[in-house]
């Protein structure tokens, strides 16, 4: 089969490799139908992700069809068409019981396309498929499916869910990527008052417009700070929300906050970022980090379902699956070509 397969910083290619098979009994080998690439990936090819190495396929996020299971799988059978998630989960652990799936002792986490081969290829082996894998309910689409299976439960738990929205607050959203409009779109369902949404490229902040955000900052040519006090009587934001990654993005977001109010960081950093305690002991100030768990994704798939939650308008570009090149060429380049999400799809 063909896989888009890492090779050191900077390097990657869309090669013949062995097809997967079935290794514990509790695999799947599913056949990819639709999957996208995450800026996750790309940090992975910056070099950022030491335990990604040579070899490795990438990807964490795909729809399939199930080809092949193990003997002491239940309820995964041959052509289903599930979403398989960016966190596998043994379902056994300490804390898979606790639904904390990302830290999962039993061997899953996050292991797809970083510890073990990932999506971005004809088939995936899927280990713990019962716990790791969900029904796809008919009627959605499978690249609306596709962003449940990393942006919209990272966006809704690590955003929303850990900085405790709540009706009439007023949410600052730092970065307008694909997780950012994520943490928007989740924050609507609590009927917020506003919604501002901070980005340097005025792109992302079109699209964040139509992803629920009543106010937009451009933070190269205005203070966030200064828009978001005015907003609420000096006090600022009830909940900030950080989704970019960089030491500079979380000390807005924690300038941003009001007294008793919630900073809720969602990017992946790779420095350390200053906490300014001298300013925050007084403030009761909670500041929340954390990995996506996926505990959310049935709660996501009846808002899908239902359409609360228009998971679809995140696919920016469509690529057929030998199109890995240039559909990561594109999403590298969002800022020029606008790109949110790309899907590449089997025949597409
Ligand atoms: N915690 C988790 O479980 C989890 C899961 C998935 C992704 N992430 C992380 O979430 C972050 C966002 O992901 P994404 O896919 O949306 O990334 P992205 O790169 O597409 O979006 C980041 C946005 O931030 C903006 N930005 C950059 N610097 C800025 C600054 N100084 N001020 C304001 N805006 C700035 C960029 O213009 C861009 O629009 C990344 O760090 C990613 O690795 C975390
Ligand atoms: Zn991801
Ligand atoms: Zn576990």
């Amino acid at each position: 089969m063909k896989a888009l397969v890492y090779h050191g910083p900077a390097q990657k290619a869309w090669e013949e490799v062995a097809k997967p098979t079935i290794r514990d009994d509790t695999d799947a080998i599913v056949r990819v139908d639709a999957v996208t690439i995450c800026g996750t990936d790309l940090h992975i090819l910056k070099g950022d992700v030491p335990a990604v190495t040579d070899g490795r396929i990438l990807g964490h996020e795909a729809v399939g069809t199930v080809e092949q299971v193990g003997s002491a799988v239940k309820t995964v059978k041959p052509g289903d068409r599930v979403l398989v998630s960016c966190i596998t989960a043994c379902g056994a652990c300490r804390f898979c019981r606790e639904g904390r799936y990302g830290q999962c002792l039993g061997g899953g986490g996050w292991i797809l396309g970083h510890k073990i081969d990932g999506t971005q290829a004809e088939f995936v082996r899927v280990p713990f498929a019962d716990t790791s894998t969900y029904a796809a309910p008919a009627g959605v689409a499978d690249e609306a499916l596709l962003m449940l299976a990393d942006i919209l439960p990272t966006g809704y738990e690590v955003g929303v869910l850990n900085g405790k929205v709540r009706p009439g607050d007023v949410v600052a959203v730092v970065g307008s990527g694909p997780i950012g409009l994520s943490a928007m779109m989740g924050s609507r369902l609590y009927s917020p008052s506003h919604v501002v949404a901070i980005d340097q490229v005025d792109a992302r902040l079109e699209a964040a417009k139509g992803f629920g955000a009543d106010i937009t900052v451009n933070n190269t040519r205005e203070d966030p700070v200064a828009v978001v006090r005015d907003l609420t009587d000096g006090l600022g934001a009830d909940v900030a929300i950080e989704a970019v990654g960089v030491p500079a993005t979380f000390e807005l977001a924690a300038q941003l906050v009001r007294p008793g109010g919630q900073v809720a960081n969602i990017g992946v950093h790779g420095e350390p970022a200053t906490l300014h305690l001298e300013e925050l002991w007084i403030r009761d100030v909670t500041i929340t980090t954390g990995l996506v768990d996926t505990y959310s994704t049935p709660t996501l798939l009846k808002l899908v379902r239902g359409g609360q939650v228009g998971a679809g308008q995140f696919v920016t570009h469509h690529f057929g699956l030998d199109q890995f090149i240039e559909a990561y060429d594109v999403f590298a380049r969002a800022g020029d070509t606008g790109a949110l999400k790309v899907v590449l799809t089997r025949g597409g």
